[in-house]
């Protein structure tokens, strides 16, 4: 977990091959079914769009579906969820039922300032999921996805209004989440400045032993 652009899916999508298990995002969800013109994508699209938070039993039914896949039976590496105390009690349930309780909570944190250069400059494919960012990442040939050839989109939640809007429901609704996973006793709070490699080596020495997979 972590604020809107402090580095979540970027560093998810390293942990998931360090670890061998789906990296599961419910923003990619949600903008995959937009992109779709899915039923669900058509009942989000607003929410999303403005940086609301898309209702808790419509987040419910999707995580819930989403982890008993077959390939999640390993472990998972959860990605925006959850964001609310309502997720926090529906993942329970759900973590309950398939006997799989979550190891770690991984908090990225970042100044606000490096928040907003982070998402004005990101840069995304629409077509395979990789992102980017014009400084920091930036990707061989300007505006093409390295990974698929796509043309690159700035997410329509990426304007500045937006990311205040996002930035002000993470404080309201999501750093209640971080309070009570830390009452738990297994939240790790992690600096997200620095390079993609000093941050990826503090999630992972924060991320400390891990169960074993069966
Ligand atoms: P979601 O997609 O989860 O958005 P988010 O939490 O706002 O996070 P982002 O994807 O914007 O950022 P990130 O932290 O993954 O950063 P990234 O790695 O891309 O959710 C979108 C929307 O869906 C929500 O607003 C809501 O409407 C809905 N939604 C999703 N889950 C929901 C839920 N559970 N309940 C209700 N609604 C939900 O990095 C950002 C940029 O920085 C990139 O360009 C990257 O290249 C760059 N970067 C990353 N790390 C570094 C670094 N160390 N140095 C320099 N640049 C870096």
């Amino acid at each position: 977990m972590g604020p809107p652009g402090v580095g979540k899916g970027t560093q998810a999508a390293r942990l998931k091959t360090l670890l061998g298990v789906p990296h599961v995002s419910t923003g990619d969800i949600l903008r995959a079914s937009m992109q779709e013109r899915s039923a669900l994508g058509n009942e989000v699209r607003g929410f999303v769009e403005s940086g609301r938070l898309v209702p808790d039993a419509l987040m419910g039914e999707l995580i819930g579906e989403r982890l008993q896949r077959e390939d999640a039976a390993p472990g998972f590496i959860l990605d925006g969820f959850p964001r609310t105390l309502e997720q926090v009690a529906t993942l329970e349930r759900v973590t309950g039922r398939l006997g799989r309780p979550l190891d770690k909570v991984l908090m990225l944190v970042a100044p606000e300032s490096e928040i907003v250069r982070r998402l004005s400059g990101r840069r995304t494919c629409p077509s395979c999921g990789s992102v980017y960012h014009l400084d920091s990442k930036p990707p061989k040939a300007a505006g093409i996805c390295d990974a698929c050839g796509a043309t690159l989109v700035q997410r329509p939640d990426d304007t500045e209004a937006v990311i205040r809007e996002r930035l002000r429901i993470y404080e309201e609704q999501t750093v209640p989440v971080a309070n009570a996973y830390r009452e738990r006793g297994i939240l790790a709070v992690v600096d997200g400045t620095g390079d993609l490699d000093a941050v990826a080596e503090r999630l992972t020495a924060g991320l400390g032993p891990v169960r074993e997979r069966s």
